[in-house]
C-alpha cells in the first residue's frame, strides 16, 4: 500500500461489484485516501445509474457491465457527459479488468457464483486480492488456493469474521497455510433477524423481514443467507480454505451483539479476539491498508454503551442450512459448489416470492442428494456441477411452488 506521503505512486484498484454494499463501503474508504489509491476499474451487473455516479466521481479508466444492454446504456450516458471511461461488458470484460497490469489490487465484491471467474483471474495474475466474494472460495477452494500459491497473490479476507481471524493469527501468517500454535478458531455469528423465532414463527417470514438484519446493512442475498444461517455455513467452508483448518477446529459461536467479529484460540489457552462496531469499512480498510493501518471512517467502539457480550451455541434444528454446509464440506468434491448453487437458486426464489423461507434448506438438501458431487478437480467440472445444481434446484422450486408448499 502506498502511504499518504505522496512519495510513491498510488495503488491502482479494480472494484468488482462496485454498485453493491461492499462496493459502496470500499469507495467510501478509498475517498478518504485519494492520494494513496487510484480507481482503475469499476464493475456492476445492471445498475447503470449507480455505476454512472461512481464514474462521475472516481473517473476510472474502465467500467464493466456484465449485462450487455446495460453496457450499451452506460456507454451512451458517459459519452453524453464527455467522461472518457471505456466500457467493457460480459464475463470477458470482468476478467479483463481483474487482470489489468495497472490494477495492483482487486476488491472481489460481486455477489454469488458470478464472482468466481473474475476473482480467480485476479488470483491467477498475482494481484493483491481483497476477498468479500466467499462463494468463489466455497465453489472452487482447492483450485483457487492453488492459483494463489502458484502466482504469489496476496489474499486478504474482507468478510468481517475472516478478517478478524486473520488479524488474530500469528505474525507472518499467509492465507492457505495451517497456522502454528492455533488450537481452533471461534467463528462468531449474530444469528440473524430470526435467532429467537420458533419453527412455527419461521413459517410465515417475508423477504423484507429476512433482509432487515439487526446489526449489519448488507445486500439482499447475504441478508437472507444470514437469516437461514447458510451464511455461517459458507463461512465455515471459507475459513477451512483460508486458514488451512478442518471444520472440527472451527467452532461457530452465536454472539448477538456483533461486537466480537471472531476469535483465535491458541494451544497455551490464550484466546485473541478482534472487536469493533459492526461496519464493513473496518475490515475493508484493514485489507486496503495491510500491513499498515488506515483511517476507515468508523466511529470508535463504546464498550460502556455495549455493556454486555452474550454467547450461545448454534441451533442446527431451527437452522438446518448450517448442518447442510458441514455435510457438503465432509462430502468434498463438487458438493460445496452444488450447495452454493442450490442455495443461490432457492434464495432468489424466496426473494421473488416463489418459495417459503423454510423451503430453502429443502431445495438445497434435495439438490445435494440428487446431483453428482464426485469431481471438482478442474474449473470446468466445478462450473458443470454449478450448472447442473442450478437446473435441479430450479426444478424443485417449480414442484414446491406448484404444490403450494412454497
Ligand atoms: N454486504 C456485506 O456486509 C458483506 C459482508 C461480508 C461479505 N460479503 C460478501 O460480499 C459479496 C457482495 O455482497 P454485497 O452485500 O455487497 O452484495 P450486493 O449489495 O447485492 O452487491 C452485489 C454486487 O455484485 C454485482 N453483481 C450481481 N450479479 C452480478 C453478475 N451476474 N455479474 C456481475 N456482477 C454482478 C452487483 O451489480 P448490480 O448492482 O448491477 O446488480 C453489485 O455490484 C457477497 O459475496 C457477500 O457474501 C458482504
Amino acid at each position: 500500500m502506498t502511504q499518504t506521503t505522496g512519495q510513491t505512486a498510488p495503488t491502482g484498484i479494480t472494484i468488482l461489484g462496485a454498485t453493491g454494499s461492499i462496493g459502496a463501503s470500499t469507495l467510501d474508504v478509498i475517498a478518504r485516501h485519494s492520494d494513496a489509491f487510484r480507481v482503475v476499474a469499476l464493475t456492476a451487473n445492471r445498475n447503470v445509474e449507480r455505476l454512472l455516479e461512481h464514474c462521475r466521481r472516481f473517473r476510472p479508466a474502465y467500467a464493466v457491465m456484465a449485462d450487455s444492454p446495460s453496457a450499451a446504456a452506460l456507454r451512451e450516458r458517459l459519452r453524453d457527459e464527455s467522461i472518457a471511461t471505456e466500457v467493457l461488458e460480459g464475463v470477458d470484460g470482468l476478467a479483463t479488468v481483474a487482470a489489468l497490469p495497472e490494477a495492483d489490487c482487486v476488491m472481489a465484491a460481486i455477489v454469488g457464483g458470478a464472482g468466481l471467474l473474475p476473482t480467480l483471474e485476479a488470483a491467477r495474475c498475482g494481484k493483491r486480492v481483497l476477498l468479500a466474494n466467499k462463494e468463489a472460495l466455497v465453489m472452487s477452494g482447492a483450485i483457487f488456493m492453488e492459483e494463489v500459491k502458484r502466482s504469489g497473490a496476496v489474499l486478504l479476507p474482507v468478510d468481517s469474521e475472516h478478517n478478524a481471524i486473520f488479524q488474530c493469527m500469528p505474525a507472518g501468517f499467509s492465507a492457505g497455510y495451517e497456522p502454528s500454535g492455533v488450537r481452533r478458531v471461534l467463528l462468531t455469528a449474530s444469528g440473524g433477524p430470526f435467532r429467537t423465532l420458533s419453527l412455527e414463527e419461521l413459517d410465515g417470514v417475508t423477504p423484507e423481514q429476512a433482509c432487515a438484519h439487526p446489526n449489519w446493512d448488507m445486500g439482499r442475498k447475504i441478508s437472507v443467507d444470514s437469516a437461514t444461517m447458510m451464511n455461517k455455513g459458507l463461512e465455515v467452508i471459507e475459513a477451512c480454505w483460508l486458514f488451512g483448518l478442518p471444520p472440527e477446529r472451527i467452532q461457530v459461536v452465536l454472539h448477538p451483539q456483533s461486537v466480537i467479529h471472531s476469535m483465535v484460540e491458541y494451544s497455551d489457552g490464550s484466546v485473541l479476539a478482534q472487536l469493533g462496531n459492526p461496519d464493513m469499512r473496518t475490515p475493508i480498510a484493514h485489507a486496503l491498508g495491510w500491513p499498515e493501518r488506515i483511517e476507515s471512517g468508523v466511529s470508535p467502539l463504546d464498550l460502556f454503551a455495549v455493556a454486555r457480550l452474550d454467547f450461545e451455541p448454534p441451533d442446527m434444528v431451527r437452522f438446518p442450512c448450517l448442518a447442510l454446509a458441514y455435510s457438503a464440506w465432509q462430502a468434498g468434491g463438487a458438493a460445496p459448489a452444488v450447495l452454493n448453487a442450490a442455495n443461490e437458486t432457492a434464495v432468489q426464489a424466496f426473494l421473488d416470492g416463489q418459495l417459503a423461507f423454510r423451503a430453502i434448506p429443502e431445495v438445497i438438501e434435495g439438490t445435494l442428494s440428487a446431483c453428482d458431487t464426485a469431481a471438482a478437480d478442474s474449473l470446468e467440472a466445478v462450473l458443470d456441477a454449478d450448472r447442473r445444481a442450478r437446473d435441479h434446484a430450479g426444478r424443485i422450486v417449480g414442484v414446491l411452488a406448484g404444490s403450494g408448499v412454497s
